[in-house]
């Protein structure tokens, strides 16, 4: 198990014993994290699941792929530390990891 801290636009702080192999935006949606809608389930396709990571964690969390780059194109108020929670897979090395979610998805 892995902890997650998924902060959301109210600043209220979910902790959240994550699955390794998971994904953050599945952790999100099944501890009812306002914000989270992820209308395409977790494909890569709609980027309603768009969070900021906790500069502290940008390394480890690492750069999206070049398809989940252009699905951020259509994500609001996209900033460097912006990724789509569901192409975050929950591993050991991101225990403790921090990310917030922003104003709105669309
Ligand atoms: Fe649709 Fe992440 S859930 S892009």
């Amino acid at each position: 198990m892995t902890k997650l801290n998924i902060i959301a636009f109210d600043g209220t702080r979910f902790e959240i014993d994550a699955a390794d192999g998971s994904t953050v935006m599945e952790n999100a949606v099944r501890n009812s994290v306002p914000g989270i809608e992820a209308e395409c389930g977790g494909a890569c396709a709609c980027a309603t699941c768009h969070v900021y990571v906790d500069e502290a964690w940008t390394d480890a969390v690492g750069a999206p792929s070049a398809m989940e780059e252009d699905m951020l194109d259509f994500a609001v108020d996209v900033q460097p530390n912006s990724r789509l929670s569901c192409q975050i897979k929950v591993t050991p090395a991101l225990d403790g990891l921090v990310v917030k979610v922003p104003e709105r998805q669309g």
